[in-house]
């Protein structure tokens, strides 16, 4: 791009991309190839030593996978970034390569399931210390603080509480000790909250959610400094294997093109289905960084540039109305993930968060009762119709 762009749906069209050098396609190729031919002998050598750029094989790097990274690296506001084949890859590579036996990690107790299993209970057999709590007071996140933390872990907001967290102030938390912040944002997308320019050393996306924003996509992304980006490539991410595949990256590719409009459709549906259920009598709590009722409504003003598509809520009767009304949905998809332009239901408890131990979950506010919406970009209008015809079929079975 001869141009600098500072635009973010600017940078989200044209950074990284380049017309094709030998046909001119405006859109970059799926590179599907597994290998690159060399010229001679002495090229593959070079390569190999690293004197010489150019790809190898596609686990080392590939030209579509490439675009990716420097889209998003672009605008997360990072130096570098790396595609990797799911969230829990980015997350697990991230961490592994920053941790090694000894080390100690401080994290939030509200967690993406499977992050909460990888760091609470795979990371331990590996000889790294952990210590969770509620990173949505710093003071906790001090007090925690060991002269062998190594790292800060944060959702924020957290799935499925949307607690938040301080990016700043953990950032600079982490910072006085010796420690890096990671951030995963992947309930925002960088068009909501950029956690670099807030001082996070690491950000870690399922791209499987927002950023595809499509639903048939399973990815990950880590942007970070080129120095930190360059150890997670080679050795971690090489050895490990986890890498994102051609035809994946350029979905990705494809979705990032649209983040900004549709993210601010999902900020516009979830404001009026938040206020919505709010105020239905049905209804004891919602839990979205957009009402004014959320705790914390005010650092999400200040920290993020919308609230974004996901909510949680909790009906009065419970878990059994809970379930009546996940079953009676009619557009609305009973199914985990998130961040698709369809809206999604489903139960944290018995699904995402199963991997989390109930008293660890009662006691990070994620109650058996609670619900989370991830709302789509679908009319409004329908999408409140169908939780109203649902929250009708739980008024009729539970009088
Ligand atoms: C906040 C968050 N982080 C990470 C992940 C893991 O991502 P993936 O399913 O792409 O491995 C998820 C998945 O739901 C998630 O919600």
């Amino acid at each position: 791009m001869a141009m600098e762009v500072k635009g973010f749906n600017t940078k989200a069209i044209h950074a990284g991309q380049k017309p094709c050098p030998v046909t001119g396609a405006h859109v970059t190729p799926i590179y599907q190839t597994s290998t690159f031919v060399f010229k001679d002998v002495e090229q593959g050598a070079r390569r190999f030593a690293g004197q010489e750029p150019g790809y190898i094989y596609t686990r080392l790097g590939n030209p579509t996978i490439t675009e990716l990274e420097e889209k998003i690296a672009a605008l997360e506001g990072g130096e570098a970034a790396l595609a990797t084949a799911s969230g829990m890859a980015a997350i697990s590579t991230a961490l592994v390569s920053l941790l090694k036996q000894g080390d100690h990690v401080v994290t939030g107790d509200t967690l993406y399931g499977c992050t909460h299993g990888f760091i609470n209970e795979l990371l331990p057999r590996y000889g790294v210390e952990v210590t969770a709590v509620d990173t949505s007071d710093l003071n906790n996140i001090e007090k925690a603080m060991k002269p062998n933390t190594k790292v800060v872990y944060v959702e924020t907001p957290a799935n499925p509480t949307m607690k938040m967290v301080d990016l700043k102030g953990a950032a600079d938390v982490a910072h006085r000790h010796g420690a890096l912040l990671i951030v995963d944002n992947t309930f925002m997308s960088p068009y909501l909250q950029r956690p670099i320019e807030h001082g996070a050393d690491v950000v870690v996306h399922s791209a499987t959610k927002y950023i595809g924003g499509h639903g048939d996509v399973i990815a990950g992304l880590i942007i970070s400094s080129k120095e930190l980006i360059d150890i997670m490539r080679i050795p971690y991410l090489k050895d490990f294997g986890g890498v994102l595949s051609p035809f994946d990256a350029w979905l990705l590719l494809r979705g990032l093109k649209t983040l900004g409009i549709r993210m601010e459709r999902h900020c516009i549906n979830a404001q009026k289905v938040a206020e919505y259920l709010e105020k239905h009598p049905l209804i004891e709590k919602v839990y979205y960084p957009g009402l004014p009722s959320h705790p914390q409504h005010e650092l999400a003003k200040k920290q993020m540039d919308g609230f974004g598509g996901m909510m949680s809520f909790e009906l009065k009767g419970g878990l059994e109305a809970g379930k009546i009304l996940m079953n009676s949905v009619k557009m609305i998809s009973l199914a985990v993930s998130l961040g698709c332009v369809d809206s999604l239901i489903q139960h944290p408890a018995s699904m995402t968060h199963s991997p989390v131990p109930r008293e660890e979950r009662l006691k990070a506010g994620i109650t058996d009762g609670q619900v989370r919406l991830s709302v789509g970009i679908e009319d409004v209008e329908d999408i409140i119709n169908d939780l109203d015809q649902a929250l009708k079929e739980v008024e009729k079975h539970t009088k």
